[in-house]
């Protein structure tokens, strides 16, 4: 058999270029739109957010859609809406971002972990029960690389013991589940429009819900606790606002809200460029043992917002990391979601968890690599990375 050797031993790497990890697709489209918002002269929260809110509730059939500047905001401020606070505890995945936590914790109350399924990296329904305690008032489930979790067993749990359902759906813009829009299922959903989602406004979220009051109270809550934004008393030379609550400060621009409304226009064309991505990565990985791939489970629409594969460690060589290296040496560079978030210092330290409390989460960082995945890359720069992957796993295998 033929074997090459990888450029970290010397040999030539299959790039001469680097293919970067999660380059977004900025088309002239985006330029244009933000370009004329720039010569409005209005180019904070105002009429274009108005518009992206509206497109963005009517794509996933929700009745609201409010524009912030993060997913994170958006998991907060849902916290605030739902009440949550001191001594409650809210149920989410380990296997995530370390926001989905921290923003429990900004609440003073305290996130409480379930080990995902080894399969999909998502939360596990039949474990969550076993961690509701009197004091649990949400679950948090998070749509990992933008596969839905499965929403009817946490709906039905959450309808069981009165719990909020507030879905961390950063990768999910897009998703469905059971022909439903990820976005018009649950109390809250999140979403992200940072730079390495299905869409970007460089950085920005969005939080649906269908209900009036909380819709209201979020858009309040996004600018300080105003009962008015700027938009509406400058356009109406309206002097007075209130402030009905301790607000934060967390409103997407009218800049921001420009790029999302092309990229939106964009969004069905982008997830069908990443399904034929998926596609050929798949075909190619179904061959090799040295890596598996995450499973898809019926009745749903993936978002493909991050192609990931898992490296079968016990027939190779190297680890993860060292991978990860060998991949970068071919001009490949990729990355890793996520370390879970309870082996993070802060939550060892703070809560005493430690190695071995959610082993599929922990199996799952150990083998996971995040492949380059975007409809930017060309059909070649896919097969480069199936063929660097496929030089590392035949160099290294046992
Ligand atoms: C699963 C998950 N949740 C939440 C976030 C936070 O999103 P944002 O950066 O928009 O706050 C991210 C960001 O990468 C994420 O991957």
């Amino acid at each position: 058999m033929n074997i090459s050797k990888p450029a970290i031993e010397g040999g030539e790497p299959v790039r001469q270029t680097p293919l970067r990890f999660g380059v977004p697709f900025i088309g002239q489209e985006e330029i244009d739109s933000v370009v004329e918002v720039l010569k409005s002269g209005w180019i904070t929260t105002g009429p274009k957010t108005q518009e992206f809110e509206e497109k963005f509730s009517h794509y996933v059939g929700a009745k609201h859609a409010i524009a912030l500047t993060s997913c994170t905001d958006a998991m907060e401020l849902s916290l605030v809406v739902a009440g949550i606070g001191k001594e409650d505890e809210v149920i989410t995945s380990p296997m995530t971002f370390a926001s989905t936590a921290n923003v429990i914790i900004h609440r003073g109350a305290t996130p409480v972990f379930v080990d995902i399924k080894p399969d999909t990296l998502n939360i596990d329904p039949s474990k969550i029960e076993r961690h509701i305690t009197p004091r649990t008032k949400a679950i948090m489930p998070v749509h990992y690389a933008g596969q839905p979790c499965e929403m009817d067993e946490i709906e039905d749990i959450a309808r069981l013991y009165g719990l909020y359902v507030i879905e961390d759906a950063a990768h999910a813009i897009g998703a469905e589940y059971k022909n439903k829009k990820i976005g018009s299922i649950s109390d809250f959903t999140a979403f992200s429009f940072h730079v390495q989602k299905v869409i970007t406004t460089a950085e920005g979220g969005m939080v649906t819900t269908d209900n009036d009051g909380w819709a209201k109270e979020l858009r309040t809550m996004r600018l300080h606790g105003m009962t008015k934004d700027a938009w509406v008393r400058i356009s109406n030379s309206q002097v007075h606002y209130d402030v009905v609550y301790p607000g934060y400060k967390c409103n997407m621009t009218d800049i921001q809200s420009a790029m999302g409304l092309a990229q939106l226009d964009k969004l069905e064309s982008f997830i069908s460029i990443r399904q034929k991505y998926a596609k050929i990565y798949d075909s190619a990985f179904q061959q090799m043992p040295e890596i598996s791939t995450i499973k898809r489970i019926d009745n749903i629409r993936h978002a493909e917002t991050m192609y990931v594969i898992l490296l079968n460690l016990e027939t190779l060589k190297i680890n993860r990391d060292e991978f990860v290296q060998c991949l970068q040496a071919e001009n490949i560079y990729c990355a890793v979601h996520f370390k879970p978030v309870h082996l993070h210092s802060y939550y060892r330290e703070t809560y005493g968890y430690k190695h071995g409390d959610y082993p599929n989460a922990e199996r799952a960082f150990n083998r996971v690599i995040s492949l380059p995945f975007s409809p930017k890359l060309t059909e070649e720069d896919v097969y480069d990375v199936i063929e660097a992957v496929q030089k590392i796993v035949k160099y290294y295998r046992k």
